[in-house]
Order: structure tokens, then sequence, then C-alpha cells
């Protein structure tokens, strides 16, 4: 199996993250920073980045696949050491890390443009370029894990993935320098957190105008309900917004069904 050629130093010195873990093969870096967490001790924000992982999560029990090349990383970060409100359960976290991706990525596919599907997808010609799995611990820590399709390809993946997915080697034919787009992930991701805790309110309103489920119908399974609505964008909040026959009905978290109606 090809290595990556991840540059651990350069992530070291020109990003945030105070200490790196580079795994070959890892179940899943979400689980392996738990379990760093769970540890106690070290230094944070600590990077677990993975060339391959076995055991991907995403969202709601779903895997995610880790295609050879791609990009799979989690940050154990504090939240109380950048003076942030948002935890884990707030959808800005996840909103803020998509926002990341999209800066990140957006000048490497100038022809296509990329958005974002509320909570934790980015979107580019109409399938996930990439996704993300914020989850909090008990206390102020929590974890951002980032999958990215950077230079895996949709030839390798799985069937039910081939009309959904994309990736930014099938969309430019080039591979790209995984140590770069992470530095830039990184010092975006930066930003974003510091916004997080200042204006946390420009995290919503960007993710509202980048949101691509406008106008969509909608249905989303918050706890034991089922609500389905016309989607009216992203509040400062980050909630979902859905005009239902009940009228605006605001949500901070829930499951999507995937199939969408126009
Ligand atoms: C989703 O689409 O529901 C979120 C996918 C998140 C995948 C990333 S890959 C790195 C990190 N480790 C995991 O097991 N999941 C996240």
């Amino acid at each position: 199996m090809a290595q990556s050629n991840l540059d651990v130093d350069r992530l070291l010195r020109e990003t945030f993250v105070a200490r790196v873990e580079h795994h070959r093969s890892l179940g899943s870096t979400n689980d392996r920073a738990r379990q760093c967490a769970a540890e106690g001790g070290g230094e944070l924000p600590l990077l677990v980045v993975a060339d391959v992982q076995t055991a991907g999560r995403g969202r709601g029990g779903h895997r995610w696949w880790t295609g050879q090349g791609s990009l799979a990383f989690s940050l154990l970060l504090d939240a109380g050491q950048r003076g942030s409100e948002h935890r884990g359960q707030s959808p800005l976290v996840a909103l803020a890390a998509a926002l990341a991706v999209v800066e990140t990525l957006g000048p490497l596919v100038p022809a296509e443009r990329l958005g974002i599907d509320w909570p934790n997808d980015v979107m580019a010609a109409g399938g996930k370029l990439a996704g993300i799995l914020v989850e909090a611990l008990g206390d102020q820590r929590q974890i951002v894990g980032v999958g990215v399709n950077t230079n895996n390809s949709l030839d390798e993946a799985p069937p039910e993935l081939k009309q959904t997915a994309c990736t930014l080697r099938d969309l430019t034919a080039v591979q790209h320098d995984q140590t770069a787009i992470l530095v830039a992930l990184l010092g975006h991701l930066e930003e974003k957190l510091g916004q997080l805790a200042s204006q946390p309110d420009r995290i919503g309103s960007r993710a509202d105008a980048l949101c691509l489920q406008h106008g969509k119908i909608l249905t989303l399974r918050a706890g034991n309900r089922s609500v389905t609505g016309c989607c009216a964008g992203i509040a400062a909040d980050g909630a979902l917004l859905l005009e239902t026959p009940a009228g605006r009905q605001a949500f901070h978290s829930g499951i999507l069904d995937q199939a969408t109606i126009r």
C-alpha cells in the first residue's frame, strides 16, 4: 500500500496543533482521539491523522469510506482554551469546520461551486466531497473529525457511493499535496474556531449563504419525531430552519433523510 508523504514537521511548524499522531492505518481517527482524551495529559490541540481508516465513522452510525489517498483526521480540542461557549453539541462547530473545508478546497476547484449541506457535508458537483463528525466529550473537550475525498478516486469507491460522493482528484484530474491541504485547512479552521468564540453569528450567516438546501423539501428525524418541511436555510446559531405546516421550526440536531425531494 502506498504511503502518504505527510510532512509532520511542517504541520507542527505551520499550524496551531501542539502534537501530531500520524498513523499508517487506524480504525477511526475519532476513536483514537477519544482514547487519547481518556488517557488524559498532553498538550492540545492534538491532531490524529491516518492514511487508512478501517472503521471510519459518520453521523447517525453511518460508515465513512476512507479511500486510498483520501484525507482523514481528527482534532482533539479544548473549547475552554479558546474561550468558546460553543461545544461539540452546537451545530456551529461542524459548520465552522465545513466552512474551513470550503475555503481550503474552493481555490483548488475553481470550476465548481462548493456548498454546504446542513449539518456537516461539503458538496461539489452534486456529490459529497467532505464530511465532518464532531463529538463532545463530557468536559470542555471536543473532537472534530474531518474526512476529505482528496486523492482517492470514485473508481475504487463502494458501489453505493459512486452516485453520491465526489473526489478532488476526479474533479481536477491531478494529485494534490496532502500536507499543503492540511496546513491550509488547519489555518482556516483555527480562524473559524476563533470566530466561534468572538462572532459566532458570522459562522451561521456564512453557512447560510453557502447552504445548498434552500427551498428543498427535507425530512429530519429528531429524537422520535420526524418533521418534513421546506428548507429556509441556516439560522445564526447554526440551526436548520424548516417551514412546516405548523410554522417555521428550528432544529439544532437531527438526521436528514437521504432522499431529498426538490
Ligand atoms: C459524515 O459524513 O457523517 C461525517 C464523516 C466524518 C468522517 C471523518 S474521517 C476522520 C474522522 N474519523 C472518523 O471515524 N470519522 C471522521
